[in-house]
């Protein structure tokens, strides 16, 4: 039987740490589909059309540090909203969740729409004021320069067009669990996560 776990909720709100975290814990595969998102945004950048890069995405498009870049999750984001690309998706994020040995996806619409029979569903959450901080920290250890407001400014933006998406748009599926890691170090909320599987894989 496949067990997956579906870890959905807005950007840098700590779901690909805690998603890696669970993955390890129960030696699961991960799928940071945002990188599918990513990876078509990049393409398009590049010059490609949306749905032609969506249908042409392969493993290899997924990795590299080029696609962690603030240009590249604005173009993901605004390919997202296409529903020919996320189509174009589903099926490479629906056969990695039902491999044998389990999986953790994290993204926006896991279990709502891609796996919406997903064993476990958490969405993972934190203030915008705290996920702009966040990555404020993220970038100044990785020595760029950013002024709180900008990225506030970015992480609502993004937001905004997540939620508000016609397609597959990024809300918690009515029977996830909440997690809000406002107030949470990284080992409290990967703790809480970890206590949510146990519970449901018996
Ligand atoms: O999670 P990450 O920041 O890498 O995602 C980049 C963008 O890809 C998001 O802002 C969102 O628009 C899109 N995405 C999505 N559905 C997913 C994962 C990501 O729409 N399952």
């Amino acid at each position: 039987m496949t067990f997956t776990v579906a870890i959905d909720g807005p950007a840098a709100a700590g779901k690909g740490t805690i998603a890696r975290a669970v993955a390890a814990h129960f030696g699961m595969a991960h799928l940071d589909t945002g990188l599918l998102y990513r990876a078509v945004g990049a393409k398009v950048l590049a010059g490609a059309a949306p749905e032609a890069a969506a249908r042409a995405l392969t493993p290899d498009d997924l990795k590299g540090e080029a696609l962690r870049t603030q240009a590249v999750a604005e173009a993901a984001s605004k390919v997202a909203a296409i529903p020919e690309v996320r189509a174009a998706l589903v099926a490479f994020q629906r056969t990695f969740a039902a491999r044998s040995d389990g999986a953790v996806l994290d993204g926006r619409d896991i279990g709502t729409v891609i796996c919406p029979a997903a064993q476990v569903k958490l969405y993972v959450t934190a203030s915008p004021e705290c996920r702009a901080q966040r990555r404020l920290d993220e970038l100044a250890a990785k020595g760029i320069a950013g002024t709180f407001e900008t990225i506030l400014a970015e992480v609502r933006a993004r937001d905004a067009r997540d939620s508000e998406r016609a397609t597959a748009p990024l809300k918690p599926a009515a029977d996830a669990v909440m997690l809000d890691t406002s107030d949470l170090s990284i080992e409290e909320a990967v703790a809480r996560a970890v206590a949510e599987v146990a519970a449901r894989r018996g």
